[in-house]
């Protein structure tokens, strides 16, 4: 992967939460990943827990949101708490420098951001988590999370083809897998939405991330059959805390940033048209 070094941008040791009052944390590792697919680990003292937020990270005043849900476990460690934020798909100047950095630099982060999926109130083995491209690393840490609470979540995963399906072996750590690809190379071919599993079990809940045409998608099968849908939209952010506007959503309450009100809508209040 391309790992090079902009020493004119950050430096060594401790990077700032910039919203939690500059709590220090490091960065611990990066992954080249595949295909365009990165993966980077950071680590610090953070106020609260984090579920499914959104996280932004960057460079000075540079920093940019890296998309909801991707901030994806804290571990505790040895004095500091890890946050461990995967999978970084190269689509833009601020995520390839994102994926520039070495272990032990600098980076600025501000979390959490936004708001997370509602979590069952009893132990449910119907529920549904469709993710597609770089939409299935918070399906992958809301798994985790629904498993931990009792939950089996069943994990719908679609790509172009098999070498975009990433951490399968992940996901089934926390519950049933289905792939679907476009080629046929992994899994049914087709579109998530076309994936035999959804003739087969009556789901009580679906949390869907990914390309828009694919939640669309989701988003209309779940309110054709009267299932509860909640989506993660990945409108283009800037500022990441409710200030530049660039991330409006059109939505039953009027317009609302989905970097602050979201990333994370229940279908029922967009205003899209399924
Ligand atoms: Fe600026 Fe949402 S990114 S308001």
């Amino acid at each position: 992967g391309a790992v090079q070094r902009h020493a004119d941008e950050v430096g060594q040791g401790q990077f700032a939460f910039l919203a939690q009052g500059g709590h220090g944390a490091l960065l611990f590792g990066i992954d080249d990943g595949v295909q365009g697919f990165h993966q980077l680990v950071v680590g610090g003292h953070l106020h609260g827990g984090l579920v499914g937020v959104a996280g932004k990270i960057g460079f000075g005043h540079g920093a940019r949101p890296v998309g909801a849900g991707q901030v994806l476990d804290i571990v505790a460690g040895i004095g500091v708490k890890l946050v461990q934020v995967t999978v970084i798909q190269l689509v833009g100047d601020g995520t390839r420098r994102l994926a520039e950095v070495h272990p032990g630099e600098t980076i600025n982060v501000v979390l959490p951001l936004g708001n997370a999926y509602t979590m069952p109130l009893e132990a449910s083995d119907k529920l549904l988590l469709v993710g597609g491209g770089v939409g299935t690393a918070p399906m992958l840490y809301l798994g985790e999370q629904l498993a931990k609470k009792g939950h089996k979540p069943t994990f719908l995963l679609g790509a172009r083809s098999d070498k975009d399906l990433l951490q399968l072996e992940e996901f089934a750590k926390y519950g049933e897998v289905y792939t679907t690809t476009e080629d046929g190379s992994h899994g049914e071919k087709g579109y998530v939405t076309q994936h035999s599993i959804l003739n087969k079990v009556r789901f009580e809940q679906i949390y869907t991330c990914g390309p828009k045409p694919m939640m669309v998608a989701v988003a209309k099968y779940a309110k054709s059959n009267q299932i509860e849908c909640e989506v993660s939209l990945e409108n283009t952010m800037a500022c990441g805390i409710g200030a530049c506007l660039c991330c409006v959503e059109n939505t039953t309450e009027g317009h609302l940033c989905v970097c602050k009100e979201g990333p994370v809508f229940n279908i029922n209040k967009l205003l899209w048209q399924i």
